[in-house]
């Protein structure tokens, strides 16, 4: 396991930040992207980190992971307009203010000894994922890529990557190429030093039995409906297998991101 205790690492301060939206737009048909000026915020978060997001008219905050940030970049949400709240964020248009508290959550690890890593993601977690992908391209690490959607019309890969180069396996409902079994045949061959996975319980189990078989660590960050987002209400524990049992923990907290063979569900 990477992390068995789930001890936090040292992080910045939370606070809310008062972002400047800069872009809002749909993605296709059921997805929006918010880019945000929020410089202190987007240069301290960490892939799998996410931000309490304040939607405009709904009481309690939303949780979104992180999909764009970076020294002098904007901070970017890419979300699925699901209900209530992710409809008034996608209301949202350039000059609105956007009310952020983060970072909050523990990250992804990447250790600088890897030298190539393997990211499965479906829907969501592609938004939760891409983060990730792209930082470890950055650094040299090669990122194999499984993007797994209902179409080809739902995938969005170039909101994925950003532009970084990565090995991409398009996968879909509509032509059984996302069957798991189809999945492990394209993977098979996969040599990497980790395995991370957000978006869907088959891919998840699927990770697990790629890792398991090949003896190396991963990491899944999962979802769970949030009330306050700072480890107090306890609304968002999810069963996670520790040292010490299966104990009920905190999404928010000792969470998103965990070991992937501590996890039993995605979402
Ligand atoms: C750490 C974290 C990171 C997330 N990152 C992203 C992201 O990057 N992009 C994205 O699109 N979504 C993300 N989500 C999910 C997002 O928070 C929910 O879709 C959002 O809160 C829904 O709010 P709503 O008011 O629009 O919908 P609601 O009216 O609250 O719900 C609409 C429907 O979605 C279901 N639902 C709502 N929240 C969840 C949840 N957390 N898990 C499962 N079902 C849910 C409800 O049961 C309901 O059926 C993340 C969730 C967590 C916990
Ligand atoms: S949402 Fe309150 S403890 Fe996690």
């Amino acid at each position: 396991m990477l992390d068995a205790t789930h001890q936090l690492p040292a992080a910045p301060r939370v606070a809310t930040h008062q972002a400047r939206v800069l872009e809002s737009r749909p993605v296709g048909a059921r997805y929006h992207l918010i880019l945000a000026e929020a410089p202190l915020l987007s240069e301290t978060v960490r892939p799998g980190q996410f931000c309490h997001l304040l939607c405009p008219g709904v009481f309690l905050r939303r949780p979104m992971s992180v999909w764009r940030a970076g020294p002098g970049e904007p901070l970017g949400f890419l979300f699925r307009v699901a209900g209530q709240g992710t409809a008034a964020l996608a209301a949202l248009t350039p000059g609105d203010r956007l009310d952020a508290m983060g970072p909050l959550g523990r990250p992804f690890t990447l250790r600088p000894e890897w030298r190539r890593v393997l990211v499965l993601a479906r829907g969501v977690g592609l938004a939760t994922l891409s983060l990730l992908a792209r930082r470890a391209a950055a650094k040299g690490i090669a990122v194999e890529a499984v993007l797994s959607a209902r179409e080809p019309a739902d995938l969005m890969e170039a909101e994925f990557t950003g532009g970084a180069a990565m090995a991409v396996h398009r996968v879909f409902d509509s032509d059984g190429s996302s069957a798991p079994e189809a999945v492990e045949g394209r993977i098979a061959g996969s040599a990497p030093d980790a395995v991370f996975t957000c978006g869907s319980d088959r891919l998840l189990r699927l990770a697990q039995r790629f890792a398991a078989a090949r003896g190396i660590p991963g990491e899944a960050a999962i979802e769970s409906r949030m009330g306050c987002g700072l480890g107090l209400c306890f609304a968002c524990v999810r069963p996670i297998r520790t040292m010490e049992g299966v104990k009920d923990l905190r999404v928010c907290r000792e969470g998103p991101v965990f070991d992937l063979q501590a996890v039993e569900r995605w979402a």
